[in-house]
């Protein structure tokens, strides 16, 4: 095997132009494939910038062109040659006016054949490209979600050092702090029985120092999460966390959108209008059926209860007995495209969603056909359709359920799903939006109580101070999430700095004083030395740069990911340990995957 002694680098493959013709060049990278014709030979040189074509013919060296003869997909090798100007360019490759006579070539590692070809879109199984990922990250389109992901972070970086934020490092070994899913443990060798929590986002620490003082902290932190994987979700991401003292929700949010504004230009010249929409999360759950709606297209939802709650239409008028609601939407100038099989799908479809059916009716050709008509009387029937604005050519799907989260649910999901069929979402249409005022809490089903919407940390709207105690269901939160085509990209507050309304959180969300002062004494107890009025806020950086790549999965713009089971399946971790790890660690484990598997 050659070596790279002697040898330096004099261009990146994919920057090489017609104006560089006549220049000694040399570049080195992966043969991306090889392409013998006698007494000719085409090789193709990837590196991270592109591809360049190698050529060797009658005038090389006998002795250079036996070896790229010997040249396989994914070798590495160094050439060197004289940059030509190509007689047949090619407008395939963004260098394909040229192509380099090699006049010196090294080949310095060989390889096997990888077990999926390294080219853009390949259709790959995704297990085996996150298996063999160091492979899978060759691919250009991985390279480039990669380089945008960096691009996106410097910038972040850069604005946020000109808006005054310092970069502040928090710990990873820490203690639980609550944002809403189970902690990754880690024991303590040194207290046995102890483990620290890895964080789940820096919440705490960056409150307290704003309590210290330093006025504007940034930090691109890692946050760990034990909850169900989606494509939106993984156990360990990045956030670009920031926090900010003497500030109110203006404040907070005219930075945000300075940055959005900046990075969507720096990084893919897209101009973004500014100050962002606003909405109080019941209008977007009313509208949209969702508190991050996506506001590309309309098929907004319509409150039609009080229309039929005296119908004799049991599924109509039960639910709104019960306390909730029924809501339809106008799928506009659609009926046509979801004939009955397809819309026996849509049924189905928000089932999953909990809704018992789904309702609908059909305009076509100036006549209705509905699947609840003959229950209702003509001018129930006609109420709803003026309601629903519906006209020739629409369709109109309804959803009853006695609670109203499902109704939203199912409403709010289907309009998407519709959207992605239809084909109508655009994904360089960028449509951001400020929810706020969401409520302070919201009722746990599974643990029949109250618990935060956003964190315990976060301040009641002024007006609704009173209620956090006494009226939880209608107490509102200075909380604030920046939503962009139905993605959540970030979520943050104005926090509640002192002791007394912290402690009232706490009691409002049923925690006991002994636990208020283990679990969080240390912050209560900081609020009691001058804690000035803060807020803040965490962006998702893979969703970020998963919207801004194009990607449809948060996967495609994090190096090494782990699967849907939390799995990480190139390292094949996690993994056992060996007796004296436990030993050391005062553990014993008591089930393990494979009794699991055998029980
Ligand atoms: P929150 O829990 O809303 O707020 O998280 C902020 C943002 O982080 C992203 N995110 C995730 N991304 C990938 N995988 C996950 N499992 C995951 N969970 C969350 C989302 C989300 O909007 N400390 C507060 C912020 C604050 O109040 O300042 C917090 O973490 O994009």
């Amino acid at each position: 095997m050659d070596n790279l002694q002697g040898f330096h680098r004099s261009h990146y493959c994919g920057d090489l132009r017609a104006a560089d013709a006549g220049k000694t060049i040399s570049v080195c990278g992966w043969v991306q494939r090889q392409r013998d014709k006698g007494a000719l030979i085409f090789v193709d040189l990837r590196d991270r910038t592109g591809i360049l074509q190698l050529t060797f013919d009658d005038a090389t060296a006998r002795d250079v062109f036996e070896k790229a003869k010997s040249l396989r997909s994914e070798y590495v090798v160094a050439a060197t040659g004289k940059l030509k100007e190509r007689e047949a360019k090619t407008d395939k490759i963004a260098t394909g006016d040229v192509e380099l006579y090699v006049t010196e070539l090294r080949l310095l590692a060989k390889s096997e054949t990888p077990p999926f070809a390294i080219e853009e879109d390949s259709q790959v199984n995704d297990m085996l490209r996150l298996k063999y990922r160091y492979l899978d990250l060759r691919r250009p389109d991985m390279q480039h979600a990669i380089a945008t992901r960096h691009k996106i972070t410097k910038i972040a970086r850069d604005y946020f050092d000109e808006q005054g934020f310092l970069e502040i490092e928090t710990p990873i070994l820490t203690k639980s702090t609550p944002e809403g899913a189970r902690d990754y443990l880690v024991p303590s060798r040194v207290h046995p029985g102890k483990f620290y929590a890895l964080p789940q986002s820096p919440q705490q620490y960056k409150q307290l120092l704003m309590l210290s003082g330093f006025d504007r902290y940034f930090q691109i932190a890692r946050c760990f999460r034990d909850e169900d994987l989606r494509a939106d979700r993984q156990p360990e991401f990045t956030q670009i966390d920031l926090e900010m003292s003497f500030v109110n929700e203006d404040d907070i949010m005219s930075i945000q959108e300075g940055f959005l504004k900046r990075v969507f230009k720096e990084v893919l010249d897209v101009d973004v209008q500014t100050p962002f929409q606003r909405m109080p999360w019941q209008e977007a759950m009313d509208r949209f059926g969702s508190d991050k709606p996506d506001l590309r297209f309309g098929f907004e939802l319509k409150d039609i209860s009080d229309i039929v709650k005296d119908c004799g239409f049991g599924v109509f008028s039960g639910p709104v007995a019960e306390g909730g609601s029924v809501r339809l939407i106008n799928v506009t100038g659609h009926a046509a495209d979801f004939p009955r099989k397809k819309i026996d799908k849509l049924v189905d479809f928000v089932k999953t969603y909990k809704a018992k059916g789904l309702a609908w009716a059909r305009m076509i050709d100036g006549q209705v056909t509905s699947s609840y008509q003959k229950f209702l009387t003509e001018e129930e029937n006609k109420v709803i359709l003026e309601r629903a604005e519906a006209k020739d050519g629409d369709l109109i799907l309804i959803v009853g359920d006695a609670k109203n989260t499902v109704v939203w649910a199912a409403l709010g999901a289907l309009r998407c799903e519709i959207a992605r069929q239809l084909d109508i979402l655009d994904p360089k249409d960028f449509k951001f939006l400020w929810v706020t005022e969401f409520p302070m809490f919201e009722w746990s089903e599974e643990e029949g109580r109250y618990q935060a919407m956003h964190h315990p940390f976060t301040a009641p709207m002024v007006e609704d101070e009173d209620k956090i105690l006494s009226d939880k269901a209608n107490c509102r939160a200075r909380a604030y999430d920046i939503v962009l085509n139905g993605t959540e990209l970030g979520g943050g507050s104005i926090r509640i700095n002192t002791p007394e309304m912290q402690e009232k959180a706490f009691q409002a969300l049923g925690i006991r004083d002994e636990d208020i002062q283990e679990r969080f004494g240390h912050l209560v107890g900081a609020f009691k030395f001058g804690a000035p009025p803060h807020g803040g806020l965490a962006y998702g950086l893979d969703r970020l740069c998963m919207l801004m790549a194009g990607a449809s999965s948060i996967r495609d713009v994090i190096a090494f990911p782990k699967v849907q089971n939390a799995s990480d399946l190139m390292m094949a971790c996690p993994d056992f340990v060996d007796d004296k790890q436990l030993d050391d660690l005062s553990i014993a484990v008591t089930r393990k995957e494979q009794d699991e598997a055998e029980a």
